[in-house]
């Protein structure tokens, strides 16, 4: 990433496999109909969703992650003992501790690894990647395995129909590696990241129980705390105006405007933040990927999910730039710019 550092000794990292994973299992709208005082016409005008994918019960995160990481690696021509770090944005680790990028770790046999979970919310993804790009950049690793993975509906109240209609659960894994030399378009790779954090935003989206501040009781059960809380309408506000500014500053940095990405792609929370996100950029509808409908919000997975629906669709191709945006609990935000190479 050497824009970012302004120092010749970074070596160009880039994208070198993508894959993906959801459970089975689909909940639809009208299944959610005969659960919560609910309705598709709702659901679908006000998020877009229409149908997610949902664990069964006793499967965790790091099954989904293996799904993922197995098929990216196989992907990128490597097997497990090849990949040196393994860096997982979940909000919903299989456990506290210890790390579901250690339970990663031992169920892909990856020997030679060291890892460490991310915690940023719907921001898992842009933000691991950027930490794991970093690492190959500078050398002190090769290969990156990064996953973007979420169960979302262990910590989902599906008495709550404000919350339960806009979870999935899925993962997403990308390979990291640096470019191989010679590289015929110097352009190619991971270019840029800008991210922020706003500690402020933290009441209106968030788990309240279940950690060191409020551990779990008889009291944190009974009052439903173990459970997804949001303020659906300051988030939205946040997201919207947040997206379109990280966007334009990592642009600008770049010289570039809106008008020079090809593709637009961007956490899954709703429709309409995407639309009115996309507006504000300018973005015309054939450059900005919403999979949404079938996934619903996958938290750490959505835009592995996106990229990859993308790709399959014909729309994710060699020498495309490509810019991811996030916003997440915390708040956390992220945009990562990526010159497309596989
Ligand atoms: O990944 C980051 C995390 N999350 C987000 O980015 C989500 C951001 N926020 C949103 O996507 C939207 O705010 C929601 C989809 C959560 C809610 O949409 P909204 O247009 O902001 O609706 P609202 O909360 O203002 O609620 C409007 C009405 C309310 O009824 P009254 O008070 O007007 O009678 C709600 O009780 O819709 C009602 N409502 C529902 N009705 C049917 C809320 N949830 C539902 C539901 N089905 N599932």
């Amino acid at each position: 990433m050497p824009d970012r550092s302004g120092s010749a000794c970074l070596r160009r990292v880039h994208i070198a496999a993508l894959a993906t994973y959801v459970p089975p299992r689909v909940l639809t709208n009208a299944d959610l109909e005969k659960m919560v005082d609910t309705n598709d016409e709702w659901i679908v005008q006000r998020t877009g969703i229409r149908e997610r994918h949902i664990v069964e019960r006793g499967v965790a995160t790091s099954d989904l992650a293996k799904e993922a990481a197995l098929a990216a690696i196989c992907q990128a021509g490597l097997t497990p003992d090849d990949i040196d770090l393994i860096i997982v944005g979940t909000t919903t680790p299989d456990t506290i501790f210890p790390s579901t990028a250690c339970r990663v770790q031992h169920k892909i046999a990856a020997s030679r690894a060291w890892g460490f979970d991310l915690g940023a919310a719907c921001s898992g993804f842009t933000y691991s990647l950027t930490a794991a790009a970093q690492m190959v950049a500078t050398g002190a690793h090769r290969h990156a395995l990064v996953i973007g993975a979420d169960v979302m509906s262990s910590i989902i109240d599906y008495q709550d129909r404000a919350t339960c209609v806009l979870f999935g659960d899925g993962a997403g894994a990308v390979i990291v590696s640096p470019m191989n030399a010679p590289v015929p378009d110097g352009e190619l790779g991971i270019i840029d990241f800008a991210h922020e954090i706003d500690g402020s935003g933290g009441p209106a989206l968030c788990m309240p129980a279940g950690g060191s501040l409020r551990p779990a009781s008889r009291e944190t059960v009974d009052e439903r705390l173990h459970f997804v809380k949001q303020d659906g309408q300051a988030v939205f506000k946040f997201a919207v105006r947040k997206t379109e500014e990280i966007c334009r500053r990592l642009l600008e940095r770049h010289g570039l405007t809106p008008a020079d990405v090809d593709l637009f792609v961007s956490h899954q929370a709703n429709r309409r933040i995407i639309e009115s996100a996309a507006s504000r950029l300018e973005l015309p509808a054939d450059r900005v990927v919403i999979n949404i409908d079938r996934y619903g919000n996958t938290t750490g997975a959505t835009i592995p999910l996106a990229l990859n629906d993308a790709r399959a669709a014909g729309r994710l191709n060699a020498g495309d730039l490509v810019l991811m945006a996030s916003v997440g609990a915390g708040f956390t935000v992220g945009a990562v710019l990526v010159r497309w190479s596989i």
